[in-house]
This record gives C-alpha cells, structure tokens and sequence, in this order.
C-alpha cells in the first residue's frame, strides 16, 4: 500500500471514535483550542519518538527534558530545596508508584502485617489498581455528601497498619479539593506518608486565585505529589510526574538490578524501554505557551467551568455537587422527580456532546453518593458554553420524560446468585449477551447497562464489565497479519 492509502485507511478507522478536538468531548481528551500548538507538540514527538529514555547517559538531552520538566512541577507546586521528581507514563503510573515507594518506606519500618492503603473513596481508581498490584489493603473512607474527604474519618482509620494517605487535588469524580492541610496534618502526627493526587488539577489550580485553600508540597505532611502534563499541560498523551520533598522517597520506586549477564538495569517508572516522545511534546508545549499562557489557559477554562456550573444548576431537575474548585464538574439529579443523570448522558450523546455518566456509589461507612454526570472543562469548550447548555436544557426535559433506568429485578436477583471467581469467558459472553451488550457491540441508549451494572455485587459488575472488555478487544475478522 502506498503511504498515503495506510493513511487514509487509519484516517477512515478513526470516523466511529469521539472527537479529540473542538471541547465537545468532555473526558479523555484536553484541547487547549490553540492554533498551532498540537503541531509543535507533534513535530517535538517526532523528533524523539526513536529515542530511548530507558537510558539517560546513551542519550543526556532526555535526561534534560526530564529535569526542566520536574524542575517546572516543583517550582510551580510548592517544591522545597532538594525536591525531585520522576516523569511517568501517565496519572495512573504516577499513582501506583506513589503507593509502591510507601510501601517500600512501611516495610523498611518493619511494620506489622499487610500494609494499608487510606482512601477516601472518591480518590481515583489507580489507586485501587496500585493495592491490589503492590498487595495493600484498600480502606475505603467515606467522603461527606459534597465529595470532600472526611478528616476526621482519615484520622479514624490511621494506624499501625497505614502505610499511605491520599488526598485529591480535585478529586475526579466531582471536581472538589480534599482538605488536605488536615489530612495530611493528621497523617504527618501518626507518622505516615501522605500523596495528594493533583494528576488532573495540579497544572490548573496553581494559575487561579480562587483556590479556597492550600493543597501542595509546601503543606506540612505532603509527602508526594502526582500532575500529569497530558492532561491540562496540553501536551500528548503519555506524560505526567511523581514529585517529592524527599530525595529518599523515589529510591523506593526505582527498581535497579545487575543480577542478569545483560546491561545493568535501572528503570525509575514500571517500563523498560521509555518512550521520550512524549517528555519532548510536554516539553515543547511548556517552552511555547510558559507561565502566562498556563494562566490564561487555565483562567479560560475556570471561567468556562464557573458559566457552565451555573447554567447547569440552573436547568430544572438539576443540580451541581459539592463546590468544584478548578474545572471539573459533576452535575446530579435534583431531588426524587430530577432528572436522570444517566438518561441525560445519553441525550447528550445524542446532541454530539459526551458528558461521562459517574453510576450511583454507595459508601461504606457513609452516605450513599449519587449517579452524576462528570465534565472536564478545557479552553477549548469555553466558546461552547451556551450551546452546551441550550442542549443541557433540551436534554434534560428529554430524560425528565423517560422512565427511570431500573434494572430487571428477576436478572438482579439471578446474577446476585453467581459466583464471579468461577464464571468462564464463554459464561460471561452469555451474560453480557442477556445484558444487552453481547459481541461488546454497546447499545446507543447505555443508562440501562450502568442501572444494572449499579445493581449488581461489585464483584460481579466488576467481572462483567472486564468482560466487555474482552469482547472489545478480540482479534479483527480481517487481520493485518491475514492480508
Ligand atoms: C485525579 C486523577 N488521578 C489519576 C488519574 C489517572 O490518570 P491517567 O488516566 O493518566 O492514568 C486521573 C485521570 O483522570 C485523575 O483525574
């Protein structure tokens, strides 16, 4: 095939997926909405996309882009002298790295018994993904009902055991700041670590001047800190860092080795071989648009989050959860007669928009949370505001007039009976089937699907939408390999 037939083909492939640009799709993607500036980054990608970052002596100019980028983390999030940093793969990689360097810390105290993992249960999901790969005890905390973690329930459940402490900076779910001043003040007196998870506010909430309170390395107690620059540093996906005050901590993170006859081997993050195109396009991003143009872009996007909020809250059936502080939202159903959030998702869908449905979540040891609908707000939605909400509007009086999403209770009650440890893929195949999303072909309307997988043990969702995955990514009929 000639190169521009490969190239068409990719192009004709990426006609079902969601728009990466033009601030309609409201998770997953980050668009600055400025001219020129993905080129840059992918002119910078390109020109690094052979190099290896595995090995910083073969090729020291990575090791320089890894150091202005860490420098700029720490310089902009409260860094103090001798503070460094790792550059990461992502939020989630920045995450579970956090966890195994203080699990790391807690063996090295000759604790007693498993380590455990402190989480208010709004922190992200890479957390749970981190004790479950590094053998902690996730401790579920239970969050008020505007999202925000509960002091007094963090300080509750610290003990010999805990080996960390985290603290959103927002949190994803419903775009709230953690207390974390106290958090990580009633960690520090027990003596343990605490991560505060700015992966997707760290490059935003220092640029705004109504942040209602501190949240970054320079709080007493914070021990480390995860920003991802794939997120609001604009840059390509595949970058974000693991900053600390504490040169020892990353030590426990690093992973070096010369028991094998081949090359000796450190590796700072999980990979092997790096990728350092990504650190180039963060890099370049950061060099281009520096402290004034983050600022702007961040002002954008939080004056944008601020109309949207309002507007939104505005809409009969609906309201704002908790106090979003950068810009993230998360939008609930108003009262018993409001409107259905998942219904809504899908309404919105079909105006073009994708606002990401949250399923209702219910606390151990709290408040039941509701479903809600998350919104990621970047510069580029901020032109979009009003049509966001006339569409907001229109939807809403859609969904008022569907009936609610519940689930069949005759299929509730016969996959609560299973077993999810035993079932097979073929068994699962079948459930799915009977779900509605058999072949992981995924039904226009989705909020049946998220009504029952909220109904159903979490073992049991959990194994099922695994599931869903499994279909989604078997091998194509019409193979590369089968011409
Ligand atoms: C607060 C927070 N932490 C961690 C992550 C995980 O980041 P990633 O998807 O880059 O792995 C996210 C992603 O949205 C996030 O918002």
């Amino acid at each position: 095939m000639t190169p521009e037939d490969v190239l068409a083909e990719l192009t004709g492939l990426q006609a079902g997926d969601v728009p990466t640009h033009g601030g309609a799709t409201m998770a997953y993607v980050y668009d600055s909405g400025l001219a020129g500036l993905d080129d840059l980054a992918a002119a910078a990608q390109a020109a690094y996309q052979w190099t290896n970052a595995l090995d910083p002596t073969a090729f020291p100019s990575v090791a320089r882009i890894e150091g202005d980028l860490v420098a700029a983390g720490l310089g902009l999030l409260g860094g103090g002298p001798g503070a460094v940093g790792t550059v990461t793969s992502g939020g989630t990689e920045s995450c579970l790295l956090a966890v195994l360097a203080a699990r790391e810390r807690w063996r090295a105290h000759g604790r007693p018994g498993r380590p455990r993992l402190l989480l208010p249960v709004s922190a992200h999901a890479a957390f749970r993904k981190a004790a479950h790969l590094f053998d902690l005890e996730p401790v579920d905390v239970p969050v008020d009902p505007a999202g925000r973690a509960d002091p007094a329930a963090v300080r509750a459940a610290l003990d010999e055991r805990a080996a960390l402490v985290v603290g959103s900076a927002p949190s994803y779910p419903h775009g709230v700041l953690d207390p974390v001043t106290e958090i990580a003040g009633a960690a520090a007196a027990a003596g343990v670590p605490c991560h505060v998870d700015a992966c997707i506010g760290g490059w935003v909430l220092p640029f705004l001047d109504d942040v209602p309170e501190p949240f970054d390395l320079a709080v007493p107690g914070v021990t480390s800190l995860s920003v991802d620059l794939h997120k609001y540093g604009y840059a390509p996906k595949g970058v974000s860092m693991l900053l600390t005050n504490d040169p020892e901590f990353r030590q426990g993170h690093w992973f070096a080795t010369a028991g094998w006859p081949g090359y000796p081997v450190v590796n700072p993050t999980l990979a092997g071989t790096r990728p350092a195109g990504p650190m180039a396009a963060a890099w370049a991003v950061h060099r281009a648009l520096g402290t004034d143009g983050y600022r702007e872009l961040a002002r954008t996007a939080r004056a944008a989050t601020v109309a949207l909020a309002e507007g939104a809250a505005a809409v009969p059936g609906l309201r704002v959860v908790g106090r979003p502080v950068g810009t993230l939202v998360a939008l609930a159903q108003d009262g018993p007669d409001g409107v259905d959030v998942l219904h809504l998702a899908d309404e919105m869908t079909a105006r073009g928009w994708l606002l990401q449905p949250q399923p209702p979540f219910a606390q151990p040891g709290g408040a039941d949370l509701p479903g809600t609908l998350h919104l990621t707000v970047t510069a580029a939605t901020a032109p979009r505001v009003p049509a966001l909400l006339a569409d907001l509007a229109a939807a809403a009086r859609a969904a008022a007039a569907l009936p609610p999403p519940v689930p069949d209770p005759g299929l509730v009650a016969a996959a609560a009976t299973l077993d999810p440890a035993t079932l097979t893929v073929a068994e699962v195949d079948g459930l799915l089937e009977l779900a509605g999303v058999g072949g992981g072909r995924l039904p226009a309307r989705m909020a049946p699907v998220h009504a029952l997988v909220a109904a159903l043990p979490r073992p049991l969702a959990e194994r099922l939408l695994a599931g869903v995955l499994d279909l989604v990514h078997r091998p194509s009929v019409t193979s590369v390999r089968a011409g």
